[in-house]
């Protein structure tokens, strides 16, 4: 079963808390929660406090995804506001293992997030300890931008890769997704699809989470 994970950065931040309820509502599987910190991505969002104030308006998963330079300082501060995934870049300054120790220390689920320029490679020493791989079909740093379809082969040797080694880490996939390109994305191995303004800029929210489950 393909979940479906929105992300909130393309929600009206002005009423965060009922956006998020909204898609709750709308049948999320997790609310995807990206957190800038305008050094790692050219763009700052929120940071922990907002994360932990609108932990209140569901019961959902909360997948943060950090686009920050030190996610193993900042960890505890998101796992304490109430995130159950925390997803971290491989590009980032911390050391990998160490973020990943954390974060698993902390009681979440890590995640370890690739950008498009970064080779499937880099998470495969990681994948034992992973609950989730994030593969980035944009450019991190901003919604509404055009899908690569050339990370698609991305997609499929981190699938592989696991399946040799017997491994089920969740393959998350964002940026740019649409009810036109999910077919795709979920035949080439995905498991989690993120969706913002295809989401938030539907009409219908709950007929365009449906959309995408291919
Ligand atoms: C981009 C974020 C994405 C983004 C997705 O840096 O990580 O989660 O919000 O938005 P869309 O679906 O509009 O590309
Ligand atoms: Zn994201």
């Amino acid at each position: 079963m393909i979940k479906i994970a929105p992300s909130v950065l393309s929600c009206d931040f002005s009423k965060m808390g009922e956006e998020i309820k909204h898609i709750d509502l709308c049948g999320a599987d997790y609310i995807h929660i990206d957190v800038m910190d305008g050094h790692f991505v050219p763009n700052i969002t929120f940071g922990a406090p907002v994360v932990k104030c609108v932990r209140k308006c569901t019961q959902k998963v909360f997948d943060c995804h950090l686009m920050i330079s030190d996610p193993l300082k900042y960890a505890e501060d998101f796992a304490k506001a109430g995130a159950d995934i925390i997803n971290f870049h491989v590009e980032a300054d911390s050391p990998i293992e160490a973020t990943i120790d954390k974060i698993l220390a902390l009681g979440c689920r890590a995640g370890l997030t690739v950008k498009p320029a970064t080779p499937a490679e880099a998470v495969f020493p990681y994948l034992d300890k992973l609950s989730l791989v994030l593969v980035m079909t944009v450019e991190p740093g901003f919604g509404g931008q055009i899908f690569m379809g050339d990370m698609l082969p991305k997609i499929s040797a981190i699938r592989a890769e696991c399946v040799r080694r017997g491994l089920s880490p969740e393959i998350e996939v964002d940026g740019g997704i649409n009810a036109a390109n999910a077919r795709s994305v979920i035949d080439a191995g995905a498991d989690v699809l993120v969706a913002g303004s295809a989401v938030f800029g539907a009409q219908d929210v709950a007929a365009a989470i449906e959309s995408l489950r291919g």
